[in-house]
């Protein structure tokens, strides 16, 4: 499994116990399930949702096997939304491999998404904890909402800077948040360290979605497993594109890519090139340092009880800046 690079001793049996009941949830499956569930899991996921998650939870010389079926529910929607925004982005390439809707098909791909949903609220409701549900319930609820109004963009929208500050922080940082305030939660914490926990969490998940756009542009495929300027060829307005708008304005192939929304075939590599060339990248990357900066000094600020704690959630707002994939 890779992780970003940083030392997690803390939660690391919790983690590999995250990975365990993950390969019992898909055996326990029908034989097509299990097909679906093998070649998606069987890869190089993150499981950053659930780190969060545990670190949040964490307690010197507490045990957290309690929690491992919530961390394993956060990792089942986040994958379960993987599987139907790939076809939302009609993205060919998912961890170095076919998307499953590519090896299989949508109709495969989407209602493989929803049974991973429904066994991540199978997981959750056993807790009868209804601060959590809401918590969970929320963060879905966040990420349709950001998906829908980002589709709905279209280049000659108004500010859209903040407009696309709003999606990614309803469909990726309310996810980081929720994972932060849930575990922080489920340790006992009271309401406003479990607040400062989700702020913790929104500030690195715009971090960290804000360096996924960026890499869309300036990553190596071979290291990110996505195809490169997967964003432009599906129309998906971010960051590093908004603001070569925002200069380029007058410039005939950005001016035709807003008129059209869109380039086609050769106006890609066009495109592409006029925001590598622009301070697009570099004021991207900008945006993600002032957030991850403003997740480590709220990393300071946490009730941490373990004198690596804070230095693992200072160091993961740092690491995340400087990552290939
Ligand atoms: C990846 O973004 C996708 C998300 C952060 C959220 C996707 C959410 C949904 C499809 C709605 C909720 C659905 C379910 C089943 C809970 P990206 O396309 O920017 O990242 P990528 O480069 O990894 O594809
Ligand atoms: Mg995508």
């Amino acid at each position: 499994m890779s992780k970003l690079e940083f030392k997690l001793d803390l939660i690391e049996q919790e983690l590999a116990l995250v990975n365990k009941r993950l390969g019992e949830i898909i055996e326990s499956a029908g034989p097509e399930i299990q097909e679906v569930g093998d070649y998606i899991f069987n890869g190089t996921g993150k499981r950053i949702r659930p780190t969060l998650f545990l670190i949040a939870a964490y307690r010197d010389g507490k045990n957290l096997s309690h929690l491992i079926d919530a961390a394993v529910a956060l990792e089942l929607i986040h994958t379960a939304s993987l599987l139907h925004d790939d076809v939302i982005d009609q993205a060919d390439l998912r961890r170095g491999k076919d998307a499953a809707h590519i090896k299989w098909s949508n109709k495969i791909a989407v209602l493989s998404g929803d049974y991973l949903l429904s066994r991540a609220f199978d997981l959750l409701v056993s807790y009868q904890d209804w601060p959590m549900m809401n918590i969970v319930v929320n963060i879905v609820r966040n990420m349709s909402e950001g998906e829908v109004e980002q589709a709905f963009a279209n280049t000659s929208m108004p500010d859209l800077e903040e407009r696309y500050l709003s999606w990614i922080g309803k469909k990726s940082a309310s996810f980081f948040a929720g994972c932060c305030e849930a575990g922080s939660l489920l340790g006992g914490d009271g309401r406003s360290e479990q607040l400062l926990w989700s702020k913790y969490g929104y500030n690195l998940g715009i971090a960290f979605q804000l360096i996924d756009d960026l890499l869309d542009y300036t990553g190596d495929n071979s290291a990110t497993g996505k195809p490169i300027y997967g964003d432009l060829n599906n129309r998906v307005i971010t960051l590093p594109l908004i603001r070569t708008i925002k200069q380029h304005r007058k410039q005939e192939v950005i001016s035709n890519f807003i008129e059209n929304n869109q380039a086609c075939g050769s106006q890609i590599g066009v495109v592409a090139r006029t925001v590598l060339d622009g301070d697009g990248p570099a004021y991207t990357y900008k945006k993600a340092e002032e957030y991850a900066d403003k997740a480590a000094v709220l990393s300071r600020q946490l009730n941490s009880q373990h004198k690596y704690k804070a230095l693992v959630l200072e160091q993961l707002a740092h690491n995340l800046l400087l990552r290939k994939k």
